[in-house]
């Protein structure tokens, strides 16, 4: 079926069905295009809390769809493929953390968003790209802190305030395929640019770059910046975002590389077909998710 029939068709059964589509800022251009809401996870998780509609068609990766069924159990959450995960998030567990808590009893518990429903049920407080700094700086200096599943957030985060923390081993295999040379390079070709990265990325990448901001915050600085070139430190799907919204400036991803597979098993066809069947519903048990809960609304009242 050509695209403008596919997309006529979801626009038209969604306004039947009473649903809404919340779109990542990595999803593919076509998606941003039909979404209702696009944004960061701190942004579509605040969404997913307050919307009116029934239904969520979400496009993005798992986790995000399992928060805000988490935030909204009363709703219908579908992910237009329940394939796309986060290799991140899946790589620590309940079991891991636990043993991990046990061996540091009292410290507090500090989870960026991309982990799973299991692992925020363990957890004190969760964070995203946007408030992370916020969420670790208010916790009390007498405490020690576990970190995790980033690795490279959670040492970005040690190194803006100066505290240490209990890091857990996880990266983004999508953020680790920047290299340095390619923002050398990028430099090179396009003298006055601003090298934005996403706190995900390794030091040797974070240490080309001029600033350091979750997607979110990405727009904010790319819109108040003067500058009118920017090399684009994460996720290429990003940049469409960006060049929608200032159509005026220039946009590139700091490395082709930089794609999330998952990110991109979102397609057209997935999102009508959810919008027929009514699924694949993501749904969290009742325990799991009263006990991931308050961790999940502690971190959404951080701005
Ligand atoms: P943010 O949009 O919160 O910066 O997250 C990036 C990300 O990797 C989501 O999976
Ligand atoms: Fe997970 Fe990285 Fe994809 Fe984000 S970009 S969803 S952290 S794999």
């Amino acid at each position: 079926m050509p695209a403008s029939e596919l997309i006529e068709k979801i626009l038209r059964m969604k306004e039947e069905k009473g649903a809404v589509i919340l779109a990542h800022n990595y999803q593919p251009p076509e998606i941003q295009d039909i979404a209702d809401h696009l944004g960061d996870s701190l942004d579509l998780s605040r969404l997913a809390a307050t919307l009116e509609e029934e239904i969520i068609i979400f496009c993005g990766v798992h986790f995000m769809a399992e928060t805000a069924a988490i935030l909204s159990p009363d709703k219908k959450v579908l992910l237009p493929d329940p394939e796309a995960g986060c290799p991140m998030a899946d790589m620590i567990d309940a079991a891991q953390l636990r043993k991990l808590q046990e061996k540091h009893p009292g410290a507090v518990t500090v989870m960026y968003v991309n982990s799973t429903a299991e692992v925020k049920a363990l957890t004190d407080i969760c964070c995203t790209s946007a408030n992370a700094l916020a969420v670790v700086d208010s916790i009390p200096e007498d405490k020690k802190i576990i970190f995790g599943p980033d690795q490279y957030l959670g040492g970005w985060i040690s190194l803006q305030i100066d505290r240490g923390m209990i890091l857990w081993d996880g990266f983004c295999p999508s953020h680790q395929k920047i290299m340095p040379e390619e923002i050398q390079a990028l430099r090179e070709q396009h003298p006055g640019a601003v090298v934005m990265v996403h706190p995900e990325v390794n030091p040797s990448i974070e240490a080309e770059a001029d600033i350091t901001l979750g997607t979110g915050s990405m727009i904010k600085f790319a819109g108040e910046s003067d500058a009118t070139t920017f090399i684009v430190g994460t996720e290429v799907g990003m940049c469409y975002r960006l060049e929608k919204l200032y159509p005026e400036k220039t946009f590139i991803p700091a490395s082709p590389n930089a794609i999330c597979p998952n990110m991109k098993k979102i397609s057209l066809e997935k999102i009508l077909a959810s919008l027929e069947n009514l699924g694949p519903v993501i749904t969290v048990p009742e325990e799991t998710a009263d006990a991931a809960r308050s961790a999940i609304e502690r971190m959404i009242e951080f701005g």
